[in-house]
């Protein structure tokens, strides 16, 4: 039947075109949303395609083969994401996981399998940073392994590092964050549609300063907000990408990392963010030197004699996406019964202080960041202790002044 060949035709011709090993130029993005406010909390929606490289980390529950958005990824090519540590506090086997690619749109709790343009993934290794401190949040920085790797497509690209030459982002800058956590401090729900805001890179000695972090803040942070606040990232962000334009090679490059704050868009609480540029060392050595190179941003140097900066291919929105056709991925390896994951109820702890525990709807798993075991744990020593909480909500649930002493109970 001639349609059908014709149609066949067509599909191959589309896989040829997709690119398996998103050996391509970084940053390219497929689609973007109109320029508005740029209101994450006071974000905007996006449209699929406008920042490729965004990831769901989920976890999955394999009573119910349900799965729940946790954190934000950054593609860096077919095998690597580059997330967040602290999103594997209370979940750190790769069967707890599931990735999802392409998407904008995300169903909290869902039990299906991800349809195509978007693609649905497991994790082969997850590599949490040697130096990550959770009371601290020192060293925020973790890799996962795709498994089995994702091609880049319509709405799937890789996003870009900075340069070993970079150095931290220069301030002022207007950044861009996105992801699919609350929309509010206190709205306990992560959100359906991808959400991207303009936020300000803030001078790290200001964010340090006794009004703001109070000495919180390493040199290896970035603070990106409004001093006002009203913008920010929130939980259901964290391992998300903090990205800034570069104009020389007009893109966006991934500067930073969501990891923490105080609440959610307060004055004076902004987002803080792992930058990754003194982390590109450590990248190199787990993903391969050449992988990182592929992910960093091209060297002006080397392309000034060669075509203009890699421009974005012109987007039809109808066009199927090759990997239309493609078969869904085989489930992981059997792990043997011992150490198979049983995400099960959660732990029976006693009552949390003050955060509200998450509602009820999907009751099983909540994000890990949400109120994590170590968290709770450590909630209840200080309440032992009888110190006083500001019942802060954000991805950090509280204002933990005395860090040391945090660190002496993990
Ligand atoms: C992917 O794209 C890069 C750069 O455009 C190219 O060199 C490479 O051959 C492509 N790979 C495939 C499998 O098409
Ligand atoms: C922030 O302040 C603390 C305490 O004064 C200091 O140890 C730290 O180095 C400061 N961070 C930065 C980035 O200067």
């Amino acid at each position: 039947m001639l349609p059908t060949a014709a149609l066949l035709l067509l599909a191959v011709s589309a896989v040829a075109k997709e690119n398996a090993t998103c050996d391509g130029p970084c940053g390219l993005r497929f689609r973007q949303s109109s320029q508005g406010s740029g209101r994450v909390v006071g974000g905007q929606d996006t449209t699929i395609g406008a920042w490729p490289w965004m990831v769901s980390l989920q976890v999955f529950t394999s009573h119910n083969h349900r799965r729940y958005h946790a954190c934000g990824g950054t593609l860096l090519n077919s095998h690597w994401l580059l997330t967040a540590a602290h999103c594997f506090v209370s979940k750190k086997k790769v069967y707890d996981w599931r990735l999802i690619f392409g998407a904008s749109e995300i169903v909290y709790g869902n039990d299906k399998p991800a349809k195509p343009p978007q693609q649905e993934r497991y994790v082969e290794k997850i590599v949490i940073h040697e130096k990550y401190v959770p009371s601290l949040e020192h060293n925020d920085i973790a890799l996962m392994k795709i498994t089995p790797p994702v091609p880049c497509g319509q709405f799937i690209g890789t996003g870009c590092l900075p340069q070993f030459r970079a150095g931290p982002p220069r301030i002022p800058q207007v950044c861009w964050v996105a992801g699919w956590g609350f929309l509010k401090e206190k709205v306990y729900r992560v959100t359906p549609t991808l959400q991207e805001a303009r936020v300000n890179l803030i001078d790290l000695d200001l964010c340090n300063s006794t009004q703001w972090y109070n000495g919180r803040i390493r040199s290896t942070n970035v603070c990106a907000g409004y001093p006002e606040g009203k913008i920010d990232t929130c939980q259901g962000d964290s391992g998300g990408p903090l990205m800034c334009r570069d104009n020389v090679a007009n893109t966006y490059v991934v500067v930073g990392i969501t990891s923490w704050g105080v609440g959610c868009a307060r004055a004076k609480r902004p987002g803080v963010y792992t930058a990754t540029w003194p982390y590109l060392s450590w990248i190199a050595s787990k993903i391969g030197s050449n992988a990182l190179h592929m992910a960093q941003l091209p060297t002006p140097f080397h392309s000034t004699s060669q075509a203009p900066p890699a421009k974005l291919p012109s987007a039809h929105p109808s066009a199927r996406p090759p990997w239309y056709f493609q078969r869904p991925p085989r489930p992981p390896p059997p792990s043997p019964p011992a150490s198979q994951p049983r995400p099960g109820p959660r732990p029976k702890l006693p009552a949390p202080p003050p955060p509200p525990p998450p509602p009820a709807p999907p009751p099983v798993t909540r994000p890990p960041q949400v109120l994590s075991f170590a968290k709770r744990l450590q909630q209840l020593i200080e309440i032992l202790k009888g110190k006083t909480f500001s019942s802060a909500k954000g991805y950090y649930e509280m204002e933990t002044t005395d860090l040391p002493e945090l660190t002496a109970t993990s």
